[in-house]
């Protein structure tokens, strides 16, 4: 157990790290979000109500709870004011008690907005938020800051603040801390599959240089997977079922009646059981509901990816990891998991679009596990699956998820 704990996306995001965080926050006193801005979309059920989150911290929710919107930020001061409006409208409190907002977070501007609109962004696949615009104007040192706009931002001007004191205190006083990643490891500016990442810094070192906490403070780092992949926007992606252009055409679900769409949902996984790589894809899409939480758009979908996964162990330090959407599996006769590249694993764009995956062969359960809470309750195939994954990474699983609510949760460890 640890009294700072930072939690990263293992994979290229969209993991459920905004669940998890949400579920560990009944623990945390402070919850820090330190990189990313309005591209990520973290969902939170609580009840019978569904949250998405784009700058506001996950443990916002929660009683008591101070959330920190960290110096490696960038705002988009329209949209953290509706979501704070939103909020407010289903009866939650929004005050100087539980947010706080560096007055060094980087403003995103109009201009920003309309550079994130170019061919260059276009062919990466941002989210056109205005996030690499804006980070780049960071790094060039003629950003707008917090601090800059204060003054004339009435409803965020009390919370804006030098959150480095405040949480270094909150720190040296006991509290436990919660770092919410957004993004995630692969789209990492450094470490991911440049040029098709962010522009920031997901991984665990920039819950350092996000927040200014200093290494020593840091007690632990687990990260996020998925128990397949996902990847919205474009570039590499080694264990993708189907194609992008593929996922592109297919009809949303939301047009379709019940009965129709239970239907095409039986023929996809008819097929996928007949191992079509395609209809395995779109059957992961359909049942864990993949389409963006930030701009609606497809998720393409591929097989657990271990040697991502090392990676993203590796260049992270986690002593743990946490493995949601279990469920989604349920009704593959097989499930896959890569377990080499075929050669030297090279992470970058033109690297990774070189590697040539394998896989081992699992064997699947037909049993739907959203209910099960204990461990040794899941089907022997899901439990030799979590622990094949465990195996390969050379970490253990902290948390198994089995749905998108608070309680779908097994803990095999206490994180916090
Ligand atoms: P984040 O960006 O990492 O916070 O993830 P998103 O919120 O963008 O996407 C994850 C989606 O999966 C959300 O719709 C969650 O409600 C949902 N989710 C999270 N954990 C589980 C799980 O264990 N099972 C299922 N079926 N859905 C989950
Ligand atoms: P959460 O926190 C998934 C992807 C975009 C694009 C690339 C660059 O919800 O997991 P950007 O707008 O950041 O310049 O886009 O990064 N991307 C995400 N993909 N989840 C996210 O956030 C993402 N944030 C950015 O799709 O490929
Ligand atoms: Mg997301």
């Amino acid at each position: 157990m640890a009294n700072t704990l930072v939690i990263v996306g293992g994979q290229w995001g969209d993991e459920g790290k905004g669940k998890i965080v949400d579920f560990l926050a009944e623990k945390a006193q402070v919850v820090v979000r330190y990189s990313g801005g309005n591209n990520a979309g973290h969902t939170v059920m609580v009840g019978g109500a569904t949250y998405k989150f784009h700058l506001l911290p996950s443990g916002i929710v929660h009683k008591g709870t101070l959330n920190i919107i960290g110096n490696g930020t960038v705002i988009d001061v329209e949209v953290l004011q509706r979501e704070i409006a939103t909020l407010e409208k289903a009866g939650f409190k929004v005050d100087e008690q539980n947010l706080a907002i560096s007055s060094a977070a980087h403003v995103i501007t109009e201009r920003h907005k309309q550079l994130d609109t170019s061919e260059h962004s276009q062919k990466i696949g941002t989210t056109g938020r205005g996030i690499g615009p804006c980070y780049m104007d960071k790094i060039g040192r003629h950003g707008v800051r917090m601090s800059d706009v204060a003054a004339s931002v009435k409803r965020l001007k009390p919370h804006i603040k030098d959150t480095v004191t405040l949480l270094n205190q909150a720190i040296h006083s006991g509290k436990k801390v919660l770092f919410e990643g957004a993004q995630a490891t692969l789209l990492d500016v450094d470490h991911g599959t440049y040029p098709y990442v962010t522009s920031s810094n997901p991984t665990a070192g920039g819950a350092c240089t996000g927040t200014g906490v200093g290494p020593t403070k840091i007690g632990a780092v687990t990260a996020v997977f998925k128990a397949y992949v996902t990847r919205v926007g474009e570039g590499p992606f080694p264990t993708e079922l189907g194609t992008y252009e593929q996922a592109k055409q297919e009809t949303s679900f939301s047009n379709l009646t019940p009965e129709a769409g239970m239907k095409i949902k039986r023929d996809v996984q008819a097929k996928a059981n007949r191992n079509s790589d395609y209809d395995i894809g779109r059957y992961l899409r359909m049942q864990g509901m993949e389409y963006g939480t930030t701009t609606g758009r497809p998720r393409r979908t591929g097989w657990f990816d271990a040697v991502a996964g090392r990676y993203a162990v590796m260049v992270n330090g986690l002593s743990s990891f946490c493995l949601t959407k279990l469920d989604v599996l349920g009704g593959l006769k097989e499930i896959k998991i890569c377990d080499s590249y075929g050669g030297s694993a090279d992470f970058s764009a033109a690297g990774l679009s070189q590697a040539k995956p394998s896989y081992l062969t699992m064997k699947g359960w037909e049993q739907d596990i959203s209910k099960v809470r204990e461990y040794d309750e899941l089907p022997q195939a899901a439990q030799e699956y979590v622990e094949k994954i465990e195996e390969l990474l050379g970490v253990p699983v902290a948390i198994v998820s089995v749905g998108p609510k608070r309680d779908q949760s097994i803990v095999r460890t206490s994180l916090l």
